[in-house]
């Protein structure tokens, strides 16, 4: 039972959805079984505090003032900032546990701190001898960082009040609490009334707060997604925990573009930038190998090479598998449907497992051709040249579509080495006159496509 001056409500734990009772499945997000019993303070205290004299502002009075950003020192990550770290903003670093969000934030304390930026970073995770190691492994730190092991917000905010960094790192979320809510750490009013406590610090104190989140398949504790709307900035770490590399990726940014993403390679020292994805990325492909196809698809502002690989058997069930790792599963069916009708492949009988290597995740349509050309290639048993990348869209009349970038995609496969291009037809005028060395070859449909690879 709620004692006196409280309520019990229940929330999603995956979207933070808030109900009066319990809900088998959330109507928001559409999850089962999420929901969680909370007791919650009532807050007319709160609201009668806030009724004072306000007035609202004339536009012409706000002085605008440049947003102040500082480098992170890791121009990947400056990149999916939008440029640099901006002054008083709320940061939400996301991910899987063990992905590297706090070695990331670590490093770029060290990387401020050498510029002689105040930063504390508070950790709720581990301890101070837990970090030295880390921070060990990393190389040489210069004196002035600042560590704090604490999860009381209240703590934290009298620390931050007194030092006054420029930079707050919280490590994690889902470890701080607030006095005034009386629920556990990590549940979803807990999680939120911290954000809130931290939102006062970022704005009221100007300082910028990177908040840590751990992604949780269980739902034991809530999710990032319940604050991605209070904060400034969503970043997602994402990868395979068993490979190197890490990509970052911008989910929501209020000062800069959104599709930005960042490539990491977890070393022995850290995490190391990776300047050239491209190369990364197509490193060990294979020569000579039928159903292995680059295709180029733009990243945020970056055209990045990747290879797509299908392997395309006859299926001894009656409903042929097909699975798709790294692109959309429902596109997939879509392009080997397009395939049967528009080229006349029989792939109906045929199991399909198509994967873009290095496990990164590609769902730009420009990539569609590379799956096609991939699929044909592995059906035919017959390789595509080496020197050979695609890109462009197909749609469901086997078209080959136009796609934005077409320029970059083309430097970006000239850097590589790369010499053959196939590419839709529509976006050759203006350019082939530019790339003389190169073959560019256009094409209007998948039979064309096809026609220029085998
Ligand atoms: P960590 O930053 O602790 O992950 P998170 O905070 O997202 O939970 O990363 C831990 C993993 O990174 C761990 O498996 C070890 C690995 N690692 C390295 O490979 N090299 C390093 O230099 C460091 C510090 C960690
Ligand atoms: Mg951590």
């Amino acid at each position: 039972m709620a004692a006196k001056g409280s309520k019990t409500v229940y929330f999603c734990q995956e979207c933070g959805n808030e109900s009066p009772k319990w809900l088998g499945q959330c109507p928001v997000c559409g999850a089962w079984n999420s929901f969680v019993e909370e007791v919650v303070e009532k807050t007319s205290s709160r609201a009668q505090r806030e009724k004072r004299d306000v007035r609202p502002t004339h536009l012409s009075e706000i002085i605008s003032s440049d947003e102040k950003r500082i480098s992170s020192g890791m121009p990947e990550l400056d990149r999916v900032l939008g440029g640099g770290i901006v002054q008083g903003s709320m940061v939400l670093v996301g991910g899987d546990p063990g992905i590297g969000k706090s070695t990331l934030l670590l490093q770029v304390c060290r990387n401020l701190c050498s510029r002689k930026v105040d930063v504390l970073y508070v950790s709720g995770e581990e301890s101070l001898q837990q970090i030295k190691i880390r921070a060990d492994r990393m190389g040489t730190f210069d004196d002035q960082l600042s560590l704090l092991c604490e999860t009381n917000l209240d703590i934290i905010r009298s620390v931050v009040d007194r030092s006054r960094p420029r930079v707050l790192v919280i490590d994690s979320i889902q470890t701080m609490y607030s006095e005034t809510v009386g629920s556990a750490p990590g549940s979803v009013s807990q999680v939120r009334e911290s954000t809130a406590v931290l939102m006062q610090i970022a704005k009221g104190m100007n300082i910028t707060v990177f908040i840590v989140g751990h992604v949780t398949k269980e739902g034991l504790v809530a999710g990032p997604r319940v604050l991605e709307h209070m904060v400034d900035t969503v970043l997602y770490f994402e990868g395979d925990r068993h490979a190197a590399y890490r990509v970052l990726r911008g989910v929501k940014n209020r000062f800069g573009s959104t599709d930005e993403i960042g490539v990491f390679e977890m070393c022995q020292n850290g995490l190391q930038e990776v300047a050239n994805p491209s190369a990364f990325m197509l490193n060990g492909k294979p020569r000579g190998a039928s159903g292995s196809v680059v295709a180029c698809s733009i990243e945020g502002t970056r055209p990045i090479l990747v290879e797509i690989q299908a392997l395309v058997c006859h299926s001894n069930f009656n409903m042929p598998r097909r699975t798709a790792a790294g692109c959309d599963y429902n596109r997939v069916n879509l392009l080997m449907a397009v395939i049967e009708k528009r080229a006349g492949l029989r792939l109906a009988e045929s199991d399909a497992y198509i994967n873009i290597a290095g496990g990164i995740r590609m769902n730009e349509p420009a990539v569609d051709l590379g799956i096609v050309l991939a699929i044909i290639s592995s059906y035919k048993e017959m390789p595509v040249p080496d020197d050979l990348i695609c890109f462009g869209e197909v749609g469901l009349s086997g078209e080959v579509r136009a796609v934005n970038l077409a320029e970059q995609r083309i430097a970006e496969a000239a850097k590589l080495g790369f010499s053959r291009i196939i590419m839709p037809k529509v976006n050759l005028s203006g350019i082939r006159g530019k790339y003389s060395q190169l073959d560019l070859v256009g094409v209007e449909n998948v039979q064309e496509a096809m026609r220029a690879i085998l």
